[in-house]
């Protein structure tokens, strides 16, 4: 379906050809002014120099040829030159009407839709969630579902971090407290048991303990790091252990995602493309990219026009190990060979856009890429406390994410119980459906790249600009839909009408963006588009409850219609939160 102000514009740019002056003068946007016109164009003003004519002069006989327009119902000439335009409000619900009969509300699909990856998330095993993977997951999710919905084939990837030192320290803490355990025997021949010597909780506490202690003990530091060697070179009894730390770890993160709505398509890790590693090297050998440097093997990803240093990428340390680079290059090699992407995405901290530029760059050089494949990179910033530093919890640690969540729906749950009373089950459900929406609301509006105040009043508060405040609004829909069916009406079955009053206007118009800003969004990787857009759109809405009669309107006519656009507004704002993923509950 054509776009809006696409639509306008044409018209517009119509009556300027009708005049005499070039049709792509006639750009119309939103007005600027509401207080005089609902919509503006400025082309006047544009062409002022190339027609040597007072742009009220132009302005004015464009005017002149909208009299009568079936699309504006207005156009006046304002000085200096601008043309102040008021819509049809037939033309508007006609538009409006049309976007119900169109799926996705009329968003047009890609002609070539592109085939994406999404790597996001991006734990590490072993050592629990904190308050920054929070960002990736946040964000990565609703990217993926935005482009999705856009019609593009999105892979979310999880990229699992395992195959670290972690994974090293936890067995050298392991054979300190166990050290009878049969993985320990290297002339052990048998099976190992099926059911890991440690639970999730001990696992969560053996990581910190030694983390703590292989900065004091540098032999235990040694034995971790000898350890991780024989992992990562196959000794069969630590291979058995990195196993059994992987599954624990992998079902207590599928949950705490799943708390999260977030929902990974694969869950490969750094270790599936070791394999993938000596082959790739000895490629950028010969291919004459990579080269030793002090021992390292290096691959230069400087160009001419930087005009900041950009160090080579290392692709083996002196010593032979493989980096976190060399992984990422190689995870590259394989989505190329397994997926063939058009574009892959990371979601990633800020701080590590320098290194995805040297990631990027080596990729394309060296040839894992093809010349058309889009490597993208959105980084995010930090969540800090009101203090203003990075989040931590009050005793100043590191903020698991569990804990984060909890005190959320701890927060959201004395709220909705604090005035009325709900069963104890119940709003225990909605305070877990709020809870998220307060989360990922106060994530998303801000754009990826600013860090932001984690605000705990603020963000599940049902007034502002929070995810509570448009849950609120679609609920309001929701009950009044539901009363009128109770009334014997049949929501599905209303039709629109030209609107009445001018808030009811005002709702429709902000819906007719819908497309626009869905194209936006994508186009830009911009999930904050998404939260600003309904955020007018509920603003939109309540404004219009409040100056409206809905169920008490008499002509039955003019109430199917006011209700055909409760119905649309509840399903655009319903479609908008689940891209950014997360729900309403029916009642709060
Ligand atoms: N595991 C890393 C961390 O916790 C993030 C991984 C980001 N993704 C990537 N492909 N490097 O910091």
């Amino acid at each position: 379906m054509r776009k809006f102000l696409d639509l306008l514009s044409e018209k517009m740019g119509e009556a300027f050809a009708a005049a005499g002056y070039d049709a792509a003068l006639g750009r119309v946007t939103v007005s600027n002014r509401p207080d005089l016109c609902e919509y503006q164009c400025n082309g006047a003003m544009a062409g002022a120099k190339q027609y040597k004519k007072a742009p009220i002069v132009i302005a004015g006989e464009v005017a002149e040829k909208l009299r009568g327009s079936e699309v504006f119902s207005e156009a006046a000439a304002a000085a200096p030159g601008f043309l102040n335009l008021k819509l049809s409000g037939e033309f508007l619900a006609q538009y409006v009407m049309e976007m119900r009969r169109h799926d996705k509300f009329g968003l047009d699909m890609p002609e070539k839709p592109e085939k994406i990856v999404i790597d996001y998330g991006g734990p590490n095993i072993a050592k629990p969630l904190h308050v920054g993977h929070l960002r990736s997951a946040v964000i990565g999710e609703s990217i993926k579902r935005m482009l999705r919905y856009c019609g593009h084939e999105v892979i979310g990837d999880v990229h699992l971090g395992d195959w670290g030192l972690q994974m090293g320290l936890v067995i050298a803490e392991l054979q300190e407290r166990q050290p009878g355990l049969v993985y320990f025997d290297e002339s052990y021949t048998g099976e190992y048991p099926a059911e890991a010597p440690f639970t999730i909780s001990e696992l969560e506490e053996i990581y910190p303990a030694a983390s703590a202690r292989s900065k004091e003990d540098a032999q235990f530091k040694a034995k971790a790091m000898e350890n991780t060697y024989k992992i990562q070179n196959g000794v069969r009894g630590y291979r058995a252990l990195w196993q059994h730390i992987k599954k624990v770890s992998v079902a207590d993160l599928k949950r705490n995602y799943d708390d999260l709505n977030v929902e990974f398509d694969l869950w490969k890790g750094e270790a599936d493309v070791q394999e993938l590693i000596p082959d790739m090297v000895e490629n950028m050998k010969k291919g004459g990219y990579a080269y030793l440097s002090d021992g390292a093997l290096v691959v230069d990803v400087k160009e001419e026009s930087d005009t900041k240093e950009i160090p080579p990428c290392m692709i083996l340390k002196s010593d032979g190990a493989a980096l976190y680079n060399t992984t990422d290059l190689a995870t590259i090699l394989d989505r190329m060979d397994k997926i063939g992407p058009d574009r892959i995405i990371y979601v990633t901290d800020k701080r590590q856009e320098l290194y995805f530029q040297q990631v990027f760059r080596c990729a394309r050089k060296t040839g894992l890429v093809t010349p058309d494949t889009e490597l993208c990179w959105v980084g995010f910033g930090t969540v800090n406390g009101r203090d203003g530093k990075p989040f931590k919890t009050r005793d100043g640690g590191v903020m698991r994410l569990e804990f984060l969540v909890k005190d959320t729906v701890d927060e959201m749950y004395r709220k909705i119980t604090e005035n009325r009373d709900m069963p104890a089950e119940e709003a225990e459900k909605t305070a877990k459906i709020i809870a998220l929406s307060a989360l990922k609301y106060g994530d998303l509006s801000n754009q990826a790249s600013k860090d932001y105040i984690f605000d705990m009043d603020r963000f599940t508060s049902f007034e502002g600009d929070t995810g509570p405040y448009i849950l609120y609004t679609i609920v309001r829909i929701k009950s009044i839909l539901a009363k009128y069916r109770e009334q014997g009406g049949d929501p599905a079955k209303a039709a629109l009408l030209k609107a009445e009053g001018g808030s009811e206007k005002a709702l429709m118009m902000q819906l007719s963006q819908f497309n626009a800003m869905m194209e936006a969004a994508c186009a830009e990787i911009a999930p904050n588009k998404v939260c600003a857009y309904i955020y007018d759109l509920a603003n939109a809405f309540n404004h219009f409850y409040h100056e409206t009669k809905i169920l008490s309107e008499e002509d039955a006519g003019r109430k199917s219609s006011l209700i055909a656009l409760l119905v649309l507004t509840r399903d655009v704002l319903e479609t908008c939160i689940d891209l950014l993923g997360f729900a309403a509950p029916e009642k709060m």
